[in-house]
């Protein structure tokens, strides 16, 4: 259990209200599975409206929301067809804007999630560029075909969700004609950045968010953008989709020039607006790049949500991640869970390889090996232990609070993951981390919707997941609801302490921030905590100095 923490030794928030970012936690929303307020079925923004309390008393700094622009939903809203504007499922723009209002009262800022490495098939650019508007082809990325007829496609890159990553469209009269590129789904077109007008579009869309007082943005497939020039056959085997092999479509130079004018435009806003960004790079040290002070301020690092619960990788990693900050001097960004990969109760459910766990290979194993879900939940609160002490800041996933699951056998009819179908239904997809959330009661839909409503969640839920509503775990001080909200809390106190590590025995691993030290033990026997005050722990039994397996402990050792 917590105790208070000694405040003689504790430093005061941190220094500038500017630089909030460098120590935040941030929470991810993703809208349409957080709450439905109009019962359809669907997260929308009168239901996250709803709810700002529970994240304003859960004690976080920031919410991250998904896209939440007009969109056929091909990619659950990464397939925009207007940047400015709001999905009429989730609601209104009027609506949106009372919302950034609404959450900057109760303390949250505000970062959206901005798509510009591809449009939807359905934006007005891409339908005049496929009713042969010249000027609007020249915004993304048509090529002539290869072989005799140009039956072939331009390379041989493959889509991010299977198949080539070309698509070929048909002349006005009919004739088979060019190709264009979609890293991702075909209704995703990926946008030609060396053409001035795109890059004057998403400036312009930056502005349009920040005059209505959006914090920063989070910036999607941010290693996309640019392309080797002339496009160039990768000549690998198929990537699979998180996948950071060194390739011509990916995290190329020239690509940090756009962040650069980007940099500028959030600079001129008073607070300053910030980015982070989602960069597959394939090296601690290329992601860091994207950090250099006129760039981006943050980048998730994702090698460590790769990797497995094992006290030495995880050190590893983060040691690595750290250093390759170090020198552009920003600050790591932690992450365990978002929407795009397995629930780290689930990752961690199982066994736990020497390598790292990347989204296929944790999918294929599920049939082979059955998941241990306490022991899942278990380890989970302990990396989250870890997580929140290491200095930078931290990204958590909606539903990680309650120790959600991955929901793993959702019907194949029910799937909507393009994933799930492009890839042939080799790929289970990404639909079982989106699953909405439960709120309340004892059946589905758990107070996702409103009472008397007809419609079913968008996904189904579990039957059994009562016990995780976030209702029953608010009234029980050993939840895991509980101990985020109790870690969030003692966190603050620990922001503007240095970071060093501590000698460990093996399978463990130690970190001292300040009075407080951070033992995460991920072998199989207990070890022994350091003499001093136990503040938090992520089990609830009363183990004294006693560090059980699978779990973690945050000691006050003056
Ligand atoms: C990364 C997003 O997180 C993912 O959900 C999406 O499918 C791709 N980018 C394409 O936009
Ligand atoms: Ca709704």
């Amino acid at each position: 259990m917590a105790q208070q923490l000694p405040t003689t030794q504790v430093r005061p928030h941190p220094t500038s209200e500017d630089l909030w970012w460098r120590t935040a936690v941030v929470y991810q929303v993703y809208v349409r599975s957080f709450a439905d307020g109009n019962g359809d079925g669907i997260g929308d923004l009168a239901g996250l409206r709803a709810r700002l309390a529970y994240l304003a008393d859960l004690g976080v700094d920031a919410l991250w929301i998904n896209p939440w622009y007009p969109s056929p939903q091909v990619d659950a809203g990464y397939d925009v067809t207007d940047y400015r504007d709001i999905e009429p499922a989730y609601g209104t723009l009027t609506e949106a804007e009372t919302l950034i209002q609404e959450a900057h009262a109760a303390g949250l800022r505000v970062i959206l999630d901005i798509v510009p490495n591809h449009t939807s098939s359905e934006h007005e650019w891409f339908r005049a560029a496929l009713a042969g508007d010249a000027r609007a082809r020249s915004r993304y990325i048509f090529r002539a075909g290869r072989g005799d007829s140009g039956d072939l496609p331009p390379n041989d890159w493959r889509s991010q969700f299977g198949g080539p990553a070309w698509t070929r469209v048909s002349d006005a009269d009919g004739a088979p004609g060019a190709w264009y590129l979609h890293l991702f789904a075909p209704d995703q077109p990926d946008l030609n950045w060396e053409n001035d007008e795109v890059r004057e579009e998403f400036e312009d869309i930056l502005r349009f968010w920040f005059d209505r007082g959006v914090d920063g943005f989070r910036i999607d497939v941010a290693h996309g953008l640019s392309k080797t020039p002339g496009l160039p056959d990768a000549g690998v085997r198929e990537r699979t989709a998180l996948d950071t092999a060194p390739h011509p479509a990916w995290d190329h130079d020239d690509v940090h020039e756009i962040y650069r004018a980007w940099r500028k435009i959030a600079d001129s806003y008073e607070p300053p607006r910030v980015f982070v960004a989602e960069s597959w790079a394939p090296s601690s040290d290329r992601l860091a790049l994207y950090l250099r002070p006129d760039e981006l301020h943050m980048a998730f690092q994702f090698d460590f949500l790769q990797a497995p619960f094992h006290a030495e990788h995880m050190r590893a990693v983060a040691d690595e991640a750290m250093a390759a900050v170090t020198g552009v001097e920003a600050p790591s960004t932690w992450v365990l869970s978002n929407h795009d990969v397995a629930r780290h109760v689930t990752r961690y459910a199982r066994s736990q390889p020497e390598h790292i766990v990347d989204r296929v290979w944790e999918q294929q194993r599920w049939a082979l090996e059955g998941a241990d879900l306490e022991l899942g939940l278990r380890r989970a609160r302990a990396a989250l232990m870890l997580v929140l002490a290491l200095p930078g800041s931290a990204y958590l996933y909606q539903g990680e609070e309650l120790g959600l699951p991955e929901v793993e056998d959702i019907p194949a009819v029910l799937r909507q993951d393009p994933l799930f179908e492009q890839s042939g239904r080799t790929i289970l997809g990404r639909d079982g981390c989106r699953v909405p959330l439960p709120w309340s009661g004892s059946s589905p839909p758990y107070g996702f919707s409103p009472g008397g409503t007809i419609a079913e969640p968008w996904l189904p839920q579990p039957t059994n997941w009562g016990p995780l509503a976030a209702s029953a775990q608010s009234k029980d001080p050993a939840s895991t609801l509980n101990l985020y909200r109790q870690c969030l809390r003692v966190r603050r106190h620990l922001l503007e302490s240095p970071f060093s590590w501590v000698d460990s025995p093996q399978g463990t691993l130690a970190l001292r921030r300040g009075g407080v030290e951070c033992w995460l033990n991920t072998s199989d026997a207990p070890v022994n905590l350091p003499a001093g005050q136990v503040l938090v722990r992520s089990t609830s039994a009363d183990d004294h100095n006693l560090l059980r397996p699978n779990s973690a402990a945050w000691v006050f050792t003056p």
